[in-house]
């Protein structure tokens, strides 16, 4: 996959990709991130990348020109192009999934009081938020999507990293893990974990998993798929403890 990442600050975006997974991805050219410096396309005297907004109101506006130009200069067949923004589609594993399946991404990351709308209109028809949160610029939220759909890309994650027994691929959140030692600070690992039963693991796994997201998140329950064991295993939770509300 290929990513281009237009920014007003390439060197924050390239310096946090360089580590851990992600960087493993790019040093095997599994993936490609291109930082593009919008204020390259600048055309002003001043190299300016912003101006006050018509209308009037508070903070700046990025100027529809260097981003339409920087878009049109990276243009490549079959890109799809976003925009963070806190306006746009909730990012989910679901949307990371869609994403992972493309072979061209251009990223657009705002700033200030936003872009203006022409550019968007011109290139950017899709806009992705990473949350119900405001952040000070797109740069941030780029490399959660970056992140994400990096780690579902073939011969990113070792056999033993596999992405398969996670929250949100099953539906569910995920049960607890324990490594060495068996005893820490008095407090034992489960004694299921340490009898090599496999089948028995699974299912207290499982179990837990199906536990912790009817306390935390119960709403997931509705969509995850469950089979017979796992709706009686809840009803027996149901009767132990019955939901509020
Ligand atoms: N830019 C500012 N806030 C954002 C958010 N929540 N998601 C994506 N881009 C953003």
């Amino acid at each position: 996959m290929r990513i281009k990442v237009l920014t007003i600050f390439p060197d924050m975006v390239r310096a946090a990709l360089g580590e851990s997974i992600v960087g493993r991805a790019l040093e095997k050219g599994l993936l490609t991130v291109e930082c593009i410096d919008i204020r390259a396309y600048a055309q002003n005297k001043h190299k300016n990348t912003d101006d006050y907004p018509f209308g009037g109101g508070a903070g700046m506006v990025m100027l529809a020109q260097p981003i339409v130009d920087a878009c049109e200069a990276n243009a490549e067949a079959g890109q799809r192009r976003i925009y963070l923004s806190p306006r746009g589609r909730t990012l989910t594993q679901k949307v990371v999934e869609e994403l992972a399946g493309e072979e061209e991404l251009m990223l657009l990351c705002g700033h200030y009081e936003g872009v203006d709308e022409r550019a968007l209109e011109m290139c950017f028809p899709e806009e992705l938020s990473i949350g119900d949160y405001v952040l000070t610029g797109g740069e941030t939220a780029a490399l959660v999507v970056i992140d994400a759909v990096s780690r579902l890309l073939p011969g990113v994650l070792g056999s033993e990293e596999s992405a398969e027994d996670e929250s949100f691929t099953t539906g569910l959140l995920e049960y607890p893990q324990y490594t060495r030692p068996r005893e820490f600070r008095g407090r034992e690992v489960p004694e299921v974990l340490l009898n090599g039963n496999h089948a028995l693991i699974g299912r207290w796994r499982r179990e837990q998993a199906l536990r912790l997201t009817r306390e935390r998140r119960p709403e997931l329950l509705a969509t995850a798929p469950l089979d017979k064991k796992d709706r009686l295993f809840l009803k027996t939770l149901e009767e132990e403890a019955p939901e509020e509300g």
